[in-house]
């Protein structure tokens, strides 16, 4: 069986019963299930195969801001996958994982020369420019480092996607992308300067994005700006079409891959360009779980609080996002429900999980799990409180592999230091 679901009362990850995870690693701890990530890959890949000509398939550049552990990326790359990266921290994991540099891409609002002479020193596939400021900059670090930088302009389709206000980022307010007019000015400068070699566009509106037809609005922009580009010259040889693709949190109506698929073949692919796609949550957002442990249950009038020991620090997005998560008990799973807040030791209101949910009841010591943890789960952590950072275990199968461990607190406080001044 893949992924995760209940055999003999008790739920698993892929062969693994997640109990003996947690007698053996202990709690918090994320749980990633190696089958689910190769399910959600071929989906992706398999919708892209049936819609797009063979000669046309998309470089699927895997966004690892969403999980960016390197046996993920190892396991992504051994599937087929590129790399979208955002930060240099990014780029030494997908070189680590093992991804060729021609298969990475570099995107951000704010790429700093350490990071933009990393990519060249590397050799990647192109630099996603977020603005003319950013332009001048590649350009000035390339010219220094005699080495040609291949960029294409990240457009600002003025669509709404997203399915939070937060992770929008294709509005003319957002401060993601170049409008239509300046990228025109980009192209433009692009052609004066001795090492950048524009070579088309990018795009990318949200993250979470349900409102579908969002992705097809920002997809009817390109036609026109490529045959214009064209017409004064410029060479457009790639579209990168962003990430974005939603996943099941609760009981949300899935985005119609085939349909998505079916869009990118009517409308990009008669531009006749490399395709590349960013998709991050899509791929690993069911594949994880944070598996957690009752610690007690707080009755108050009118509520019962089950605290768990995971906390805000090991999941943020509740808390950021007001986003739902879903939440099982481990065993147990057949006794009469009630509603609980679920929440973590955390000194603040805000580190709830969720208020209301009916589970199972559950007592001290059960173990439960909060559920589609693996995007924007533990690359968030934090130490928040002198928590430790929980430790990520990745199943395939039967395999249990600890991917990285817990933290220990000499990790937290060995780093830190009394200034001599203050030693009295
Ligand atoms: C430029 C870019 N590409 C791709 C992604 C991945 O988005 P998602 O995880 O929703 O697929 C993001 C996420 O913020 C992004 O900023």
């Amino acid at each position: 069986m893949s992924g995760f679901h209940e055999k003999n009362g008790v739920l698993h990850a892929d062969s693994v019963n997640l109990t003996d995870i947690a007698a053996e690693f202990g709690t918090p701890a994320y749980v990633y299930a190696a089958s689910s990530i190769r399910d959600q890959y071929e989906k992706l890949a398999g919708s892209m195969r049936k819609a797009l000509p063979a000669g046309r398939q998309p470089m699927l550049c895997y966004a690892c801001k969403a999980n960016s552990n390197i046996a993920i990326l190892r396991l992504l790359k051994n599937l087929g996958a590129g790399l979208e990266i955002v930060s240099e921290g990014e780029l030494h994991r997908g070189l680590k994982a093992g991804f060729a540099p021609e298969q990475i891409v570099s995107t951000g609002v704010g790429k700093q020369t350490s990071e933009i002479t990393e990519a060249l020193k590397a050799g990647i596939h192109q630099f996603n420019v977020e603005s003319l400021p950013e332009l001048a900059h590649i350009q000035n670090v390339a010219s220094e480092m005699d080495k040609t930088a291949s960029v294409v302009f990240r457009l600002n389709p003025e669509v709404t996607g997203g399915g939070h206000h937060k992770i929008s980022t294709g509005r003319k307010c957002d401060k993601f992308g170049i409008s239509r007019d300046h990228i025109f000015e980009g192209f433009a400068m692009a052609k004066e300067m001795s090492h950048i070699e524009p070579l088309g566009l990018s795009m990318h509106i949200g993250s979470q994005v349900f409102t579908v037809e969002a992705f097809k609005q920002a997809f009817e922009k390109l036609p026109d700006i490529v045959k214009d580009l064209r017409a004064e010259g410029h060479n457009i040889s790639r579209l990168d079409i962003g990430g974005g693709f939603p996943i099941v949190y609760d009981d949300e109506n899935l985005l119609d891959l085939d349909a998505y698929a079916q869009w990118v073949n009517d409308i990009v692919v008669p531009l006749d360009t490399e395709i590349i796609m960013e998709p991050g949550r899509y791929l690993v957002g069911n594949a994880g779980v944070l598996l957690t442990q009752v610690l007690n249950v707080k009755e108050t009038q009118g509520r019962d609080f089950l605290v768990v020991d995971a906390a805000m620090n090991d999941l943020i997005r509740p808390t950021l996002y007001e986003a739902y998560h879903g939440v099982e008990a481990v065993q147990n799973r057949d006794v009469p429900k009630q509603a609980y807040d679920v929440v973590g030791p955390i000194c603040e209101t805000g580190d709830t999980f969720t208020t209301d949910r009916e589970l199972p009841a559950m007592a001290a010591g059960d173990l439960a799990v909060i559920k589609s943890a693996g995007a924007y789960g533990f690359c968030m952590v934090s130490n928040y409180n002198t928590r430790l950072m929980p430790p990520e275990i990745l199943v395939d199968g039967d395999n249990i592999a600890v991917i990285r461990p817990r933290q220990t607190y000499e990790d937290i406080i060995d780093v830190e230091t009394i200034p001599d001044w203050l030693k009295i």
